[in-house]
């Protein structure tokens, strides 16, 4: 496995406008951009390791010393799309144009990307607010190999020639910076276009896990919530995660 390099993981992207950290190790990329203050319009820390890797919902990200990405984005932003479903949907379209094919990975809500119905990236969307100042931390793990998996775990590594990580970090870096500074126009059909479960039933799952509603997945919202059409009525879930049968 090569280790990532500043030059390519960095190329054409304005060091006047990003800070950037290239390690070896660290707890959390998350943990560290947020113990940082943002003094350029962008901060990025990308690690090939992470000892206290976060996920969603207090859950950890097994984030070993095997190639794969570990990266947080600092930022500001005021576009009024949700981040966490745009970045999703940013990676997705990074994958193809890094790759020039239609690897078309697929999006599940809010923002897990599978591949032959497998996890093969996670996002983790915090904020980190004082006084008026209000920050995103965007944090991205994406797998190329993992040593050790759960069955509803994949990786990229077949991909891995197509899809180096390197050139796949810095087209997700131009995809984010140039959607901090520019927005998205269709962002909401772009999302639904590659979203894998639409119009399938899913169930929707609270935050705390204890309480689900089963329904019919309609899209989402300009919001970027989930629109669940029960039996009995059209609900509109902002929060938690979704489960389909046979995927997970
Ligand atoms: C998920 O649960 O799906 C979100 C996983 C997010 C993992 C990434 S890896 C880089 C960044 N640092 C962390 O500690 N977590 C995120």
């Amino acid at each position: 496995m090569d280790k990532l390099t500043q030059k390519e993981v960095f190329k054409d992207l304005n060091p006047e406008k990003i800070d950037f950290y290239l390690l070896n190790k660290v707890d959390s990329t998350n943990t560290f951009a947020k113990e940082m203050s943002l003094k350029k319009d962008y901060l990025v820390v990308i690690s090939e390791e992470q000892t206290a890797g976060r996920g969603r919902q207090g859950k950890d990200w097994y984030s070993p010393n095997a190639g794969n990405i570990y990266m947080s984005i600092r930022l500001k932003n005021n576009n009024p799309a949700p981040l966490s479903l745009i970045v999703g949907l940013l990676i997705s379209e990074a994958m193809d144009s890094v790759s020039g094919r239609k690897i078309n990975a697929g999006l599940k809500w809010p923002n897990d990307l599978l591949i032959d119905n497998k996890k093969i990236c996670g996002i983790l969307i915090e904020s980190e607010i004082s006084g008026d100042n209000n920050d995103f931390i965007i944090g991205i793990g994406i797998n190329y190999s993992l040593p050790q998996k759960e069955s509803w775990w994949g990786d990229i590594g077949q991909l891995a020639d197509i899809l180096p990580r390197e050139k796949l970090i810095n087209s997700i870096l131009k995809k984010i910076t140039f959607y901090a500074e520019n927005g998205y126009q269709n962002w909401k059909f772009a999302w639904e276009k590659r979203c894998i479960h639409m119009g399938k039933e899913v169930k929707a799952i609270s935050n705390n896990e204890k309480n689900y509603e089963l329904g019919k997945f309609n899209g989402i919202n300009e919001e970027g919530k989930m629109l669940l059409q029960t039996k009995n009525e059209l609900k509109i879930i902002s929060s938690g995660e979704c489960s389909i049968k046979g995927i997970y």
